[in-house]
């Protein structure tokens, strides 16, 4: 027997999400905060990790720990759902709206997930490409909602790969003209200090995803979704009930206890990417696009497969967009150390003066 029969079609078009596995020592590829926790809160954070239960179920939904976050969030605790990673909030609210025929709009390009969770839930995807300046093109996505209201858009912001916020007041209009629910991705909260919080009261519709990931979490996956409490309770039906694991709990809470270094931790990123930036701008051929991220989009006058090839044998993972039409000779790079950065420069230098 063919077992793929078995399998429907949407999941048989798809790739897998790519992940570089070469073992790379100056890791750029995957906008992790570089700096692991200071020596002496690690030696806390192994303890309070040894006294969970292991033999026991975590605690379900998380009441306690959402309380938490919603205070810090601003809002109600019945407002916040838990998430192992925000991708797996993604994937409760494709799976939420997914009727027959259910449509989810995303401008391109951006974070592959969302494409990826919506057609393995059964969703239409509408791709709207975005503009020349890789903002929102409004007018593309009104088409696309009057021609097929989407139960779903998402729009990361700041958006990965381009690392822009886009303008608010594009967001607002489709805010205001989608019926269907606008999840505003906040992912890179840290490095934008821009959020759509206080907007929550205003538009029914929005929701918003946060992440620890990219604050120093990356290996414990928890992101919180925020939104109407009508929506929440909805969602908790579908939510696994044990999907965030007791280690993950007690890290999100040693996150809060100790918020103050890793929101220094993300100020020295913003220094760093500053001076990441400047770096770039200085090298002939190579044109870093503005940034609101812990990350920065680039596009150059070479063979992009070929700095990325030769960047790899020295060691140094980066990201390829390259593919022909818009994101032709993109690469996208993750704000490192200032000694990962200093190599990274060095070693393109040397790659295009070659
Ligand atoms: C825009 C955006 N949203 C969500 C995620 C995934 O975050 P998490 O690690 O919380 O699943 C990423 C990761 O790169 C991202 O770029």
């Amino acid at each position: 027997m063919d077992i793929r029969s078995l399998i429907k079609e949407e999941v048989l078009a798809q790739k897998a999400y790519g992940v570089e596995h070469a073992a790379c020592p100056v890791k750029l590829d995957a906008n992790e905060n570089p700096l692991a926790i200071p020596g002496p809160l690690r030696k806390r954070f192994v303890s309070r990790l040894a006294s969970v239960s292991l033999n026991r179920y975590p605690e379900a939904g998380s009441p306690a720990l959402t309380a938490r976050f919603a205070k810090v969030f601003g809002v109600g605790g019945d407002q916040v759902v838990l998430g192992n990673g925000s991708d797996e909030l993604i994937q409760i609210l494709c799976t939420a709206v997914a009727r027959p025929g259910a449509e989810v709009m995303i401008p391109i390009p951006t974070f592959a997930m969302y494409r990826i969770t919506a057609q393995n839930t059964g969703c239409r995807v509408a791709a709207v490409p975005l503009d020349g300046e890789f903002d929102l093109d409004l007018a593309a996505m009104r088409e696309r909602i009057a021609a097929h209201p989407p139960a779903l858009t998402f729009l990361a912001w700041p958006n990965n790969p381009t690392g822009n916020c886009f303008r608010r007041d594009r967001i607002e209009a489709v805010l205001r003209e989608s019926p269907g629910i606008v999840v505003v991705d906040e992912a890179y909260f840290h490095f934008s200090g821009q959020t759509f919080l206080p907007l929550l009261g205003r538009y029914e519709n929005l929701v918003i995803l946060r992440t620890l990931s990219k604050a120093g979490f990356a290996a414990m996956r928890i992101g919180f979704l925020i939104g109407p409490p009508a929506l929440v309770h909805e969602l908790d039906k579908v939510r696994l009930p044990y999907n965030l694991n007791a280690l993950s709990q007690a890290a999100a809470g040693f996150y809060l206890d100790h918020e103050e270094t890793f929101l220094k931790q993300a100020e020295k990123i913003r220094r760093w990417r500053g001076e990441l930036f400047a770096a770039m701008k200085k090298i002939p051929g190579i044109h870093p696009r503005p940034t609101d991220a812990n990350f920065i989009f680039f596009g150059c006058d070479f063979d992009a497969d070929r700095v990325y090839s030769r960047l790899m044998e020295r060691g140094i993972l980066i990201k390829n967009f390259n593919a022909p039409g818009a994101m032709q000779n993109f690469m996208r790079v993750t704000v490192g150390t200032r000694e990962e950065n200093s190599r990274f420069i060095g070693e393109l230098q040397d790659i295009l003066s070659k």
